[in-house]
């Protein structure tokens, strides 16, 4: 796909079907990870992906509050050093429009408990799990969600106040 019909036709998918997601796709997904920038270039997060079905059963119903995280194939949980949210950001959003390349439906989540998670996975106490996602084939075509119009969100060389 064209990097601009890539960023266009990602949604949210809260619908998977069964099928899992093969090696090769998903390493391309790893690869988009490693190609982010993050601070310096300290690169200090890592990614755990699981494919494992017991373990993806037991963090969808320990962590998860949402029903659609128990059916998607595979679950990506970012690990990082506190601080470093913002890095994790970036390469995530990197691994999102891969996997939309790859014809893969992703879902961000940030709604979930994270002590079934270290215990599930063995997440050390002192780092930080800022981001699930939920990645596997679509069972559903969302609509684009609404955004703000451009007039709102975009200002030249001032900052205008809500409503001016
Ligand atoms: C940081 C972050 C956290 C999110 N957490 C959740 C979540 O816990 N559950 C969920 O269903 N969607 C979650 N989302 C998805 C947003 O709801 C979604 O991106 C937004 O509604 C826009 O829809 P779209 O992604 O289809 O364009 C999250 C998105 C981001 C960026």
């Amino acid at each position: 796909m064209e990097f601009r019909e890539v960023i266009e036709r990602r949604r949210s998918i809260r619908k998977y079907g069964p099928d899992p997601v093969p090696e090769e796709k998903l390493r391309r997904l790893y690869e988009a990870l490693q190609l982010a920038p993050s601070g310096g270039n300290k690169e200090e997060y890592a990614f755990v992906f699981v494919t494992d079905a017991e373990k993806r059963r037991r963090i969808a119903e320990e962590a998860g509050h949402q029903d659609f995280i128990g059916q998607a194939p595979v679950l990506m949980l970012a690990v990082c050093e506190p601080g470093r949210e913002f890095d994790v950001a970036i390469a995530v959003d990197h691994m999102v429009l891969a996997a939309a390349d790859e014809g893969l439906g992703t879902c961000w989540v940030g709604w979930f408990e994270r002590e079934p998670v270290r215990q599930a996975l063995g997440i050390p106490e002192r780092k930080a799990v800022p981001i699930m996602v939920t990645i596997g084939y679509a069972d559903e075509a969302p609509e684009c969600r609404s955004r703000k119009p451009l007039d709102e969100l975009i200002m030249l060389n001032e900052y205008r106040p809500p409503g001016s």
